[in-house]
């Protein structure tokens, strides 16, 4: 059997028990931007849990694509994917637990035909909350489930809710027995050893959940979920579902394409490729934000996994074919969106690239520094830089770390991903990066400019002047600066003179990290001390400047061209501006 066919015949047999098919919701939540995908059967179907009326009626059942990225990490083991599809039943205030057991372990044991002895079964416990499930536990046995094949867990394994709050309550899970010998006289389903592989899982959705706790829904439901790649590996007797057909054909041509045969890479392109060909084909597209950031991230990963495969890049296009040819019987969809899918992915490979080793080699200056410190995390900062300023998503770097030996402080990463995406919406990034809205080659110039100016104006005017703000577009900057007079037109010239001698000088310009409280020790200019965390960056000019910022930078004055003063014009109290322009 393939999945097309578990799937047809999960339709069909729901359908035969009074069902209505109903379509798989997109994986692009519609009106819910407070999900960044759909990640079950039952989330486009809340509403009518909850008691509204569905026009197909109170039986429905579907395949739904399904997104979830909390493991995006493990993806390249034997059984962690980002995409999957869900196979679903639900009753909305219609039948409960007796017809919904019944009709799943009729639809194993009969149309899957597996054997009894193989599977088991969990239940709820009972706590403060609800009551112990003794009623499913029953009907298990009543169906012919063996009594010792059926074991009771608390609200960790036999509770389901999406979340902190929503409809939600006990579930009856069932598992599949590989065979494989049991870890300990312990061992369970819930032990999580592989022995027992989790299936299907039915809720028996009839309470709510909020902050004051859990009340009773307007009416008893049914939700459940199979996952349909899983199942499909157990049956076809497979190690991983990367040997189903959904993923051999992709495996096989990526390892006739690879110079080196390292099957968690495989396995890394071929899940990323289908997840992120299944977003884009529901209208995902890549950015920095969300969703879009989540595509982003398994592509730009795919793609340096293809890299270290040592696979000709231009072999995507090929890849992608093969892929929709493969999938497009269960998804006739990615057949329609073929030239979109491509475009995007090509596209936003190419962006990649152009950024991938200039961020390898800042990944490599780093590994060299935490080798002779001797440490053994990578500290957050990097992580953030090599995200802010190379595009590297945060896999890509433990990617790179773990092959090292290293791991990566990936809580310190969010915690700056969190605050820079505060600073983003507050508006504020420009004042934080020195008002760096984009990083054109033109803006990056001007950027060093601004370092430049700063310290001209210290020698010329006063060692008292410190930069008070910035604003930068790629055809001309502003500088704010404090000082209490009009520039004369002789300070305005020597300023100008001696930025342009610097630059002339050919000064290189590097960058270091340090803590905060060493950079400000060493003379290390800074405009918002508070902003800083507390290991920070700093950028030296030559012997002439040194600035704690996020740059980037230009690497040496001499990319600058010929810096040349417009405007010199009050900007408030205290507060001098200066327009300048770079000519090259
Ligand atoms: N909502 C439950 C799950 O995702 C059953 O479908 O497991």
């Amino acid at each position: 059997m393939r999945a097309i066919d578990i799937r047809n015949k999960y339709l069909k047999f729901f359908e035969n028990h009074g069902h209505k098919v109903i379509p798989s919701a997109p994986l692009i939540p519609e009106n819910d931007p407070s999900v960044l995908f759909t990640t079950a059967g039952m989330q486009p179907l809340v509403p009518y849990l909850l008691g509204e009326k569905h026009p197909e009626g109170t039986r429905l059942t579907d395949y739904q694509k399904c997104v979830r990225t909390v493991d995006i990490d493990e993806v390249g083991d034997n059984r962690h994917l980002t995409y999957f599809e869900m196979l679903g039943n639900w009753s909305l205030g219609d039948y409960f637990k007796e017809e919904s057991i019944k009709m799943s372990f009729d639809f194993l044991t009969k149309e899957l035909e597996i054997p009894v002895e193989k599977l088991s079964v969990t239940v709820f416990a009972g706590d403060e909350d609800a009551p112990r499930d003794e009623e499913s536990a029953n009907i298990w046995k009543s169906v012919g489930m063996p009594e010792n094949h059926i074991y009771y867990f608390g609200k960790d394994d036999n509770w389901w809710i999406a979340g902190e709050e929503g409809p939600c309550g006990p579930d009856t899970e069932m598992f599949y027995d590989t065979g494989k010998e049991p870890c300990s006289k312990d061992c369970n389903p819930s032990c999580g050893c592989g022995k027992y592989v989790e299936i299907w899982n039915n809720v028996f959705m009839e309470y709510y959940k909020d902050k004051n706790g859990y009340t009773k829904l307007k009416q008893q439901n049914v939700d459940t979920g199979l996952g349909l790649e899983r199942m499909n590996m157990l049956l076809q007797g497979k190690e991983t579902p990367y040997d189903t057909e959904i993923f051999a054909p992709i495996m096989e041509k990526l390892q006739t394409l690879a110079k080196h045969d390292e099957i968690s890479s495989r396995r890394i392109v071929a899940e990323h490729l289908r997840s992120s060909m299944m977003i884009i084909s529901d209208g995902g597209r890549p950015s920095n934000v969300d969703r879009g950031y989540v595509l982003r991230r398994l592509i730009r990963r795919m793609t340096r996994h293809l890299n270290k495969l040592e696979i000709d890049l231009n072999e995507l296009s090929g890849l992608i074919d093969l892929n929709i040819d493969n999938l497009k019987e269960m998804y006739p969809e990615l057949e329609k969106n073929r030239e979109t899918i491509k475009q995007v992915m090509i596209e936003e490979k190419d962006k990649f690239v152009k950024t991938l080793a200039h961020g390898e080699k800042e990944f490599e200056k780093a590994i060299a520094k935490i080798k002779q410190e001797g440490a053994k995390k990578i500290d957050g900062q990097v992580v953030f830089r090599l995200y802010d300023t190379y595009g590297f998503p945060p896999e890509v770097t433990s990617d790179l770390a773990r092959e090292q030996g290293y791991e990566i402080d990936m809580e310190e990463f969010q915690k700056l991903f969190k605050e820079h995406q505060e600073k983003s919406r507050m508006g504020s990034e420009q004042k934080f990066k020195g008002g760096l809205a984009d990083q054109s080659p033109e803006t990056i110039c001007y950027h060093t400019a601004t370092h430049l100016l700063n310290a001209a104006l210290k020698i010329v005017v006063s060692k008292d002047v410190h930069q008070k703000g910035s604003n930068i577009t790629a055809e001309r900057m502003r500088f704010d600066f404090s000082c209490d007079h009009k520039l004369t037109e002789e300070e305005k010239q020597k300023t100008e003179d001696l930025v342009n001698q610097w630059i002339k000088e050919e000064l290189p310009v590097t960058v270091e990290e340090m803590k905060k409280e060493d950079a400000i020790a060493s003379g290390a200019e800074c405009m918002f001390i508070e902003k800083y965390p507390d290991i920070v960056t700093v950028y030296t000019i030559g012997n002439i400047s040194k600035e704690l910022c996020g740059g980037p930078h230009v690497k040496n004055t001499k990319e600058l061209g010929t810096f040349k003063i417009k405007k010199e014009e009050a900007s408030s109290a205290g507060v001098r501006r200066i327009k300048a322009i770079l000519e090259k």
